[in-house]
């Protein structure tokens, strides 16, 4: 597929965007800076300004499709990720303008020029307890796409909006628009570097409730979802299928928590961010555990 990519040179789509070439698509990365990465083409915009995403939404991806003489063909789909992807990285404000703004030009811009496929990055900080204020319980584990989400602060706000914004499109237009709630990403490097702190003190995870996507599974997940037609407005949580933690779940609920009411059977490793409806729904395996990278677990 022609993909109409935004963010992608950022930390989650500097993997993603090779997972999808690999896959045999073509992607235009519309982002404020270049990712150089092979097979795909750099296009530098501002999801905030309206006539710049619609304007690179009607470009060619790449220098060779001048050679066909047809002009501009229309993308096939659109995966937004460009946004501001956490809190305290700029004012509140800013955030909100970046994130909420932007959303809703990709949105359109697609929506309104026919495109039939959306994927937008949501966040596991919707569930509410990664940037809460204190440290609070969810209403109940595991996290599945049914929750009421409550953010309190201004990010997971903005993607809670983003993902109204998104519903709002889709049914509007009958266009497939998948939001990804996507857990805290993992690339390849950051294993062996951070897991063993984590381990050490597991408190440092518990605001992702112990969640973690390795960025090439994500990739995985975006394809999926490319691949994917017909569902209407879908929300999927993206994370791997195991806690990214040395301590099964009967003891870490018990120590982190205690009075969170737990809604099935859990297996003793599975994430308590569920990724049970991508596995269900879309295929999704996930390929790289923490267990293969963090020296003393497994490969490494
Ligand atoms: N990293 C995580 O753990 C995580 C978790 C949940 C959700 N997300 C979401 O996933 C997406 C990607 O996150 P990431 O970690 O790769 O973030 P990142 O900051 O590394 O990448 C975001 C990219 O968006 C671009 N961008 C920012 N503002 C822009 C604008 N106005 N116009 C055009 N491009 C702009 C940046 O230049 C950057 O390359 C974001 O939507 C983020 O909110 C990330």
């Amino acid at each position: 597929m022609r993909v109409f990519f935004t963010g992608g040179s950022g930390k989650a789509g500097k993997h993603v965007i090779p997972y999808l070439v690999g896959q045999g698509h073509r992607v235009l990365n519309f982002d404020k800076v270049p990712l150089n990465a092979a097979g795909s083409h750099d296009l530098l915009g501002d999801i905030t300004d309206a006539g710049q995403v619609y304007s690179a939404m009607n470009s060619h991806a790449g220098y060779d499709e001048l050679e066909t003489g047809l002009g501009a063909q229309p993308f096939d789909a659109v995966v937004h990720f460009a946004a501001v992807p956490r809190m305290m990285m700029c004012p509140d404000t800013e955030t909100w303008r970046v994130n909420v703004v932007g959303t809703y030009n990709v949105i359109e811009a697609a929506v309104k020029m026919g495109i039939r496929k959306v994927i937008v990055a949501s966040s596991e900080t919707t569930y509410g307890v990664c940037f809460s204020d204190g440290v609070t319980d969810p209403h109940q584990l595991p996290l599945t796409e049914d929750y009421d989400i409550d953010p309190m602060d201004t990010y997971g706000t903005s993607k809670k909006v983003n993902e109204v914004t998104a519903r709002t499109f889709a049914r509007r237009s009958g266009a497939d628009i998948y939001a990804l709630r996507i857990g805290n990403v993992v690339e390849p490097h950051e294993y062996a570097r951070d897991f063993p702190r984590y381990f050490a003190d597991p408190m440092l995870r518990r605001r992702n409730v112990f969640n973690y996507i390795d960025a090439r599974d994500l990739g995985q997940i975006v394809d999926l979802c490319l691949k994917k037609n017909g569902l209407g407005y879908q929300v999927f949580n993206a994370c791997n299928t195991t806690n990214g933690m040395n301590i099964p779940n009967e003891e870490l609920l018990k120590r982190f928590f205690p009075n969170v009411p737990v809604t099935r059977k859990l297996d003793p490793w599975e994430s308590l961010m569920s990724n049970e409806k991508a596995r269900t729904v879309l295929g999704f395996k996930d390929q790289h555990d923490w267990r293969a990278y963090v020296p003393g677990f497994g490969a490494v």
